[in-house]
């Protein structure tokens, strides 16, 4: 199912620069009185709120019915659930992986689509255990093979007892010593696997190629969030960060890709055109980012000076990989620069796979996409598809860092890398293209989006508990993408974009190569505004923040004027009037009057915290502006940055 995004107008939104300019704010919700002096009409600002609610009713019942466009999050629908009724299904922290050495032979033939593989895995043991528990899911464990040593002297640990845990996509390997706190040991395991045809961990996917019509076969990976265990045993959680050296055998008129580029390839000596390829080793990384390809696809590179991006597809489409191919490397080096890290592998291939379950995939150096985001025919494809082509890559790419070099620690921080990337995508398309203005976008692309689920009962908070894999993959909808690209907007615009940015490089500097949680990002956040003297020594941003994470639901404020005091209160915004809502935010008053007029000035001037209402003095003579920085969307004049605002205007 191809995931779509609302259409919605933008033809009327202004620019930033057309705001800034107070000429233009005539075509903008303002009249301009005899005097000169500036007067919003309430009429215009009834019919304002009027056209906002029914443009929200309109965008919750759009996004009802399609699928919501967001890089990664639509599910295929022919997906076997993955079974964990209840209960955490959680390894135990005993066993630390360290490195995984992985060999794999996919068999693509008619009536064989399955694998052989061997894992060699070494473990840190962190606590005395006579259990080794590994996730997987569709495999088949040679019972003889499985094996158990220290690394420091080769002496083998009986293995007393194996089992399947089906249920909890475990394999249990129970030992007849205890294994010691602090020794290394190493586990070896071959088995037999499946390239399965519903694009989950190892599968396979074909196309039909034009010239010979012939099936050409590909076998390719989608590990995130928790299938890396249904192509290898392994530890299948993001915080099991280890290193991996990959081979891949493959027949020798077909090419392999891992996340790393290839060390050497080697004849397979036992298996007539045949080769091995043998991938160097990685840095440290979550199994959910391991991916590998085996294809007839083809490199293209149009510029030969372009050392560190290839990008393939089926011979047919290498025209089309040029739009690609000339942003992504400005986009990466965009995000080098912003972040002040280099991205840390030695290359990126990007692969536009025939059948891929989502938009696209930010494997670590081996991006996998969905044809259509990728391949762009400038014959035939429309701006949409040039602007998907763009938001993708560019969140893909944030992912380099915001995900892959820093990962959350679980699933239920998901918004620390999807919130990012979604948010990120938005200053890398920005600085290829920006004539598209596409920063005014945000508002209604992500800020409404969550705005329409985030007004349903059946929403839920940006971060919850999740254990099964069911629970995770609910993750991935709009409330983790727009919803936590949409807070972290207001974090920059509260913060100031310099004590964001900088906050944002400390926190990469702080957790490269590991997982943080959320309440690392607000530490750092706290850490750098307290520096920079823009938030109160008593104020910590976590208290600020959980009252957007940990709640769901977003307020609408309601600020009623009258001469220079103004009362304001908050109020869960819901469609659904039957149940009565008393969570409270904190949230930020940014204001302007015609006193001080300054559009650009959203620094909070005013908190609700966590408080029903408040009141206090504005200096103003005629009109004052609540949250300024989104006057420019027009037909939302009155909504801020997260949350929503009607504004009675005297
Ligand atoms: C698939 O093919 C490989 C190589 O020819 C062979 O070793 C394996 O046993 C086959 N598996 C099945 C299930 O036929
Ligand atoms: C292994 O675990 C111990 C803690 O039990 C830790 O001190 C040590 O650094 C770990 N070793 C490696 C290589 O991670
Ligand atoms: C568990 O999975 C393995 C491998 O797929 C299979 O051989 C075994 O029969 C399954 N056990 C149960 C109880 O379903
Ligand atoms: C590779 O070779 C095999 C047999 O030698 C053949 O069946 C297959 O079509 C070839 N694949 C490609 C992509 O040429
Ligand atoms: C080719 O790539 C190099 C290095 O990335 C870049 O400096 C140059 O501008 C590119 N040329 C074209 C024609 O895109
Ligand atoms: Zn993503």
């Amino acid at each position: 199912m191809v995931a779509k995004k609302n259409h919605l107008d933008y033809s009327s939104v202004p620019t930033t620069a057309e705001l800034e300019n107070n000429s233009n704010q005539k075509k903008y919700t303002v009249n301009r009185t005899s005097k000169g002096d500036l007067v919003i009409s309430k009429i215009v600002c009834g019919l304002l709120v009027l056209l906002a609610m029914i443009l929200i009713a309109l965008a919750a019942l759009l996004t009802y019915f399609l699928l919501p466009y967001c890089p990664n999050e639509a599910t295929p629908e022919a997906l076997r659930k993955a079974v964990v009724k209840d209960g955490p299904a959680r390894l135990p922290r005993s066993i630390q992986p360290l490195h995984y050495r992985l060999q794999i032979i996919p068999f693509l033939e008619e009536g064989n689509f399955t694998t052989n593989g061997a894992v060699q895995i070494n473990v840190n043991v962190t606590e005395s255990t006579n259990k080794i528990e590994l996730n997987i899911n569709d495999i088949e464990i040679n019972q003889h093979s499985v094996a158990v040593k220290r690394v420091s002297d080769d002496k083998s640990v009986k293995v007393s007892d194996q089992k399947y845990d089906n249920e909890s996509q475990k394999y249990i390997i129970s030992l007849a010593e205890s294994l010691k706190e602090g020794d290394q040991y190493q586990i070896a395991i071959t088995y037999n696997g499946k390239l399965n045809d519903y694009m989950q961990g190892f599968y396979r996917s074909s196309y039909i190629d034009s010239n010979t019509k012939d099936v050409r076969w590909i076998a390719s990976t989608q590990f995130s969030p928790t299938d890396a265990r249904r192509a290898f045993p392994c530890f299948d959680e993001p915080s099991f960060k280890a290193k991996y050296t990959v081979s891949i055998a493959r027949p020798s008129n077909m090419t392999s890709l891992s996340n790393m580029p290839k060390r050497e390839s080697v004849v397979v000596v036992d298996r007539k055109d045949w080769i091995w390829d043998h991938f160097k080793e990685t840095p440290q990384m979550s199994s959910y980012l391991v991916a590998f390809v085996v294809s007839d696809l083809q490199p293209f590179r149009f510029n030969s000076s372009e050392k560190l991006f290839t990008i393939w597809s089926r011979r047919d489409a290498l025209e089309q990989t040029r739009l690609a191919m000339d942003i992504g490397p400005r986009i990466l080096s965009y995000f080098e620069r912003y972040f002040g890290i280099d991205y840390p592998l030695p290359k990126i291939d990007m692969v536009a796979v025939p059948d891929f379950g989502f938009n696209a995939m930010e494997n670590w150096g081996l991006i996998t996409f969905r044809e259509a985001v990728l391949l762009f025919d400038e014959k035939i494809s429309t701006v949409e598809d040039k602007r998907a082509v763009a938001t993708v890559l560019a969140h893909e790419l944030a992912h380099q860092w915001f995900g892959n070099l820093v990962t959350p620690k679980w699933w239920d921080d998901l918004w620390l890398k999807e919130g990012f990337a979604s948010y990120l995508l938005y200053y890398g398309v920005n600085f290829v293209f920006p004539d598209w203005n596409i920063l005014t976008e945000f508002i209604m692309t992500e800020v409404h989006k969550a705005f329409a689920i985030d007004s349903l009962k059946s929403t839920h908070p940006l971060t919850f508990t999740v254990h099964s894999t069911d629970e995770i993959r609910q993750m991935f909808d709009p409330i983790s993408y727009s919803k936590g690209a949409s807070i972290i907007r207001m974090i920059n615009n509260f913060l100031g974009e310099r004590t964001f940015k900088a906050g944002l490089i400390k926190y990469l500097h702080t957790f490269t190569y590991s997982n943080a949680r959320r309440d690392d990002l607000w530490d750092v956040l706290t850490q750098q505004a307290h520096e920079d003297g823009n938030l109160h020594d008593d104020l910590s941003i976590k208290e600020i923040m959980d009252s957007w994470t940990v709640q769901s639901g977003f307020p609408v404020v309601t600020a009623v004027r009258n001469g220079k005091r103004v009362d304001v209160s908050q109020k869960r915004f819901t469609f659904d009037k039957s149940f009565a809502e008393d969570t409270l935010w904190w949230v930020p008053l940014s204001y302007t009057t015609d006193l001080r007029t300054n559009f650009d000035d959203t620094s909070p001037k005013q908190w609700l915290k966590k408080e029903t209402g408040k009141n206090f003095e504005i200096e103003a003579n005629r009109w004052w502006l609540v949250n300024p920085h989104q006057t420019g969307i027009s037909h939302s004049s009155f909504f801020m940055t997260s949350s929503l605002w009607i504004a009675s205007l005297l």
